[in-house]
């Protein structure tokens, strides 16, 4: 029987951001929350030895209107494992996810990420140790297997482990990782997408909370997912290139709340915001490299994207840069309504 108390966090789940080092940072997911105020959002992976081990708590910090928020950790050791969760519940994250997913070679050397689809017993016993000591769910985000594994061996056996351990939700990304020989970028394109196999595990673990992930582009795409019986989608590149595609109607579309949010607004709404990390010693371009694709496909978009890039690294840049760039976008928009 699911647990009541993480129904909220559940719902949220239909539609989550992927984890990603590097983009989604704090002041990218700000941006997407205010663009949708359901979706789940995930940080990037944080290792549990850099903070058990390196005291790195600066990595935990997050804005309180983040929530729904998930904190991806790093590791394979579960007493360390079990330390950092603790210290993720502790600042408050409404999930715990580890990260089983991915291959970069940082990664691998220290045991973490996708080569755990080759240990379903340690990764058992990671989750038994981290749920032990927290109350927000532990869940776990993986491939469908690695190298020369048989995806349709593996994958349920990997499943059957961790939710014998007390997983009750789990992201899959449909493709294998190919650990020998692909960058981690090649990883996330170059092994084929296998979209049937994570619905076949959602048939064989029905009471798995189960989201999918990989390749996933549009709303109408992640709907069909959700129609045919899966409980979530996750997308990752998508949502950061074209927030507003994917996250602006997500509120009505998928989770049948509040209305289509404007990115005009959203720009708006960003300002004190900005105003606030520059106050606070910031620079402007570590929160507007985020907004870049904010305007993709729409009229202005191309005007935006260098207005923002050029200007927000100049020395001394403020939100004026933001609202030049947002004047490009307005006069696009009216020369397209008198044309
Ligand atoms: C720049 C970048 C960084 C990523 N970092 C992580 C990470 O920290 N943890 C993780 O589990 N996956 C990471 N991923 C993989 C994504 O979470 C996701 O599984 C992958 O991009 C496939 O989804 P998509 O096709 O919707 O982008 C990263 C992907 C990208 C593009």
């Amino acid at each position: 029987m699911p647990d009541a108390k993480f129904s909220e966090t559940r719902t949220a789940a239909r539609l989550s951001v992927a984890p990603m080092m590097d983009w989604t940072d704090r002041h990218c997911r700000y941006l997407h929350r205010l663009l949708s105020s359901r979706t789940l959002l995930y940080t990037e992976m944080v290792t549990a030895p850099a903070l058990v081990r390196g005291g790195a708590f600066h990595l935990l910090e997050y804005s309180p209107q983040e929530h729904p928020i998930a904190l991806q950790l790093g590791g394979s050791d579960p007493s360390e494992l079990a330390l950092a969760a603790k210290m993720g519940a502790e600042a408050g994250y409404d999930e715990i996810n580890l990260n089983c997913g991915c291959p970069s070679d940082r990664v691998q050397s220290g045991t973490f990420g996708a080569v755990l689809m080759r240990e379903p017993e340690r990764v058992a016993e990671c989750v038994a140790a981290m749920r032990e000591v927290v109350e927000a769910e532990v869940t776990v985000k993986c491939r469908i297997g690695v190298d020369e594994q048989d995806p349709q061996k593996v994958l349920p056996v990997f499943l059957e482990q961790i939710k014998t351990a007390g997983c009750e939700r789990v992201t899959i990304h449909a493709r294998m990782a190919w650990l020998q020989g692909l960058s981690p970028k090649e990883n996330r394109d170059i092994p084929p997408l296998d979209y049937e196999l994570v619905h076949q595990m959602k048939a064989d673990f029905p009471d798995l909370h189960i989201s999918i992930n990989g390749g996933i582009t549009s709303l109408v795409q992640a709907q069909e997912h959700l129609d045919a019986g899966l409980d979530g989608v996750m997308i990752g590149r998508a949502a950061y290139h074209q927030p507003t595609d994917i996250l602006a109607g997500a509120d009505p579309l998928i989770f049948g709340i509040g209305q289509i949010a404007d990115p005009m607004d959203v720009v708006q709404k960003m300002l004190p915001y900005v105003e606030a990390h520059l106050a606070g010693g910031g620079r402007l371009h570590q929160i507007t490299r985020h907004m870049l694709g904010l305007f993709a496909g729409r009229p202005g978009a191309r005007g935006w994207r260098r207005m923002l890039s050029e200007g927000a690294v100049r020395e001394n840049a403020g939100p004026e840069v933001i609202l030049r760039a947002l004047d490009s976008i307005v006069s696009n928009a009216s020369v397209e309504q008198v044309v």
